[in-house]
């Protein structure tokens, strides 16, 4: 309130240009704050990486989802959850049904209460979460030195350009640079803010073996397993998109011919000529 009665008196006496002045001033002020802000982040932004699946009309390349899902299930998943993709999720995506139904069978899970009131156990199945690694957030926090890990299930849309960053982030350890002192416990990633992350470097070389025969460099399984948390992500984009090349061709077939009715509703009307022929009501009369 006092800002805007004081730009008003600046406006009332000196004209626009103070008052331009003055906010381009506020604007650099705001800028340069930020900016301060993200230079005491000390963080790197991830370079942008092609990857196959923004393009509007393109897809998954599922070969590197299911090399994902792999890069997740073997190192991931001991200590990330992905509790909101279900096992039958996958089918048509990575795996067949039936390989869906013998993984998810490998899994015990919790269930109950049953006819006496216990909880117990039994064989996972295809409609069953994704087992989580810890029993709660207390127990995660307490092995991994007090941060927890993540559910990695929408990690990809809670970062800025997730699949780059997620990219960048496991690519990216090294040396801390000198003068940078890191706590026992953190490992140095530029592309993490404030550079120091509690999660070891998780990838190594040859760290999973590709059923394909791709070969598991470190940055082939960071590409797959970006890749894998995209679609976990938004697991319904591949349909959405299909479904919108349908609709927007069956949209524009209606609007042109909603365009052709409406010309020919309104040719008579926009076509017609009214003339007035001056003199001839009286002659006629007499
Ligand atoms: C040894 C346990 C462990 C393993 C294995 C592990 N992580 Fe983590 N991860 C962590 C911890 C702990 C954090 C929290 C880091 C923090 O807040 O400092 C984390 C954080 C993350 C984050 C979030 C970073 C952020 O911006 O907040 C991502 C993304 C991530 N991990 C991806 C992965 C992927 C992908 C894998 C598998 C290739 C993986 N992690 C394997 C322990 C692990």
């Amino acid at each position: 309130m006092i800002a805007a009665t004081h730009l008003q008196g600046l406006f009332l006496k000196n004209g626009l240009p103070v008052v331009a002045a003055a906010a381009v001033a506020a604007i650099s002020t705001a800028g340069a704050a930020s900016v301060t802000l993200l230079d005491e982040d000390d963080v790197v932004h991830p370079p942008h990486y092609p990857w196959r699946h923004q393009g509007y009309f393109s897809s998954f390349d599922h070969a590197a989802l299911r090399r994902g899902f792999q890069v997740y299930r073997q190192v991931c998943a001991s200590c990330h959850s992905l509790q909101y993709i279900r096992f039958r999720e996958l089918v048509g995506v990575t795996h067949t049904t039936q390989e869906v139904k013998d993984m998810a069978q490998d899994v015990d899970v919790l269930d109950g209460p049953n006819d006496i009131g216990e909880m117990f156990e039994r064989p996972g199945k295809p409609y069953d979460v994704m087992p989580s690694p810890y029993p709660n957030k207390e127990t995660g926090r307490a092995a991994n030195g007090g941060a927890y890990p993540p559910d990695l299930s929408l990690m990809v849309k809670a970062r800025h350009n997730g699949a780059d960053y997620v990219m960048a982030l496991l690519t990216g350890y090294c040396e801390a640079p000198a003068g940078k002192e890191m706590m026992p416990g953190l490992y140095y990633n530029p592309y993490f803010p404030g550079g120091a992350i509690s999660m070891p470097p998780p990838l190594q070389d040859a760290g999973v073996e590709y059923e394909d025969g791709t070969e598991a460099t470190i940055s082939q399984q960071a590409r797959d397993i970006a890749q894998f948390l995209s679609w976990t992500a938004e697991p319904e984009s591949e349909d959405r998109k299909k479904n919108a090349c349908k609709y927007l061709t069956v949209l524009a077939f209606m609007a042109l011919s909603a365009g052709y009715y409406k010309r020919w509703k309104w040719s008579p009307l926009k076509t017609r000529q009214i003339a007035y022929v001056k003199g001839t009501h009286g002659a006629s009369l007499h």
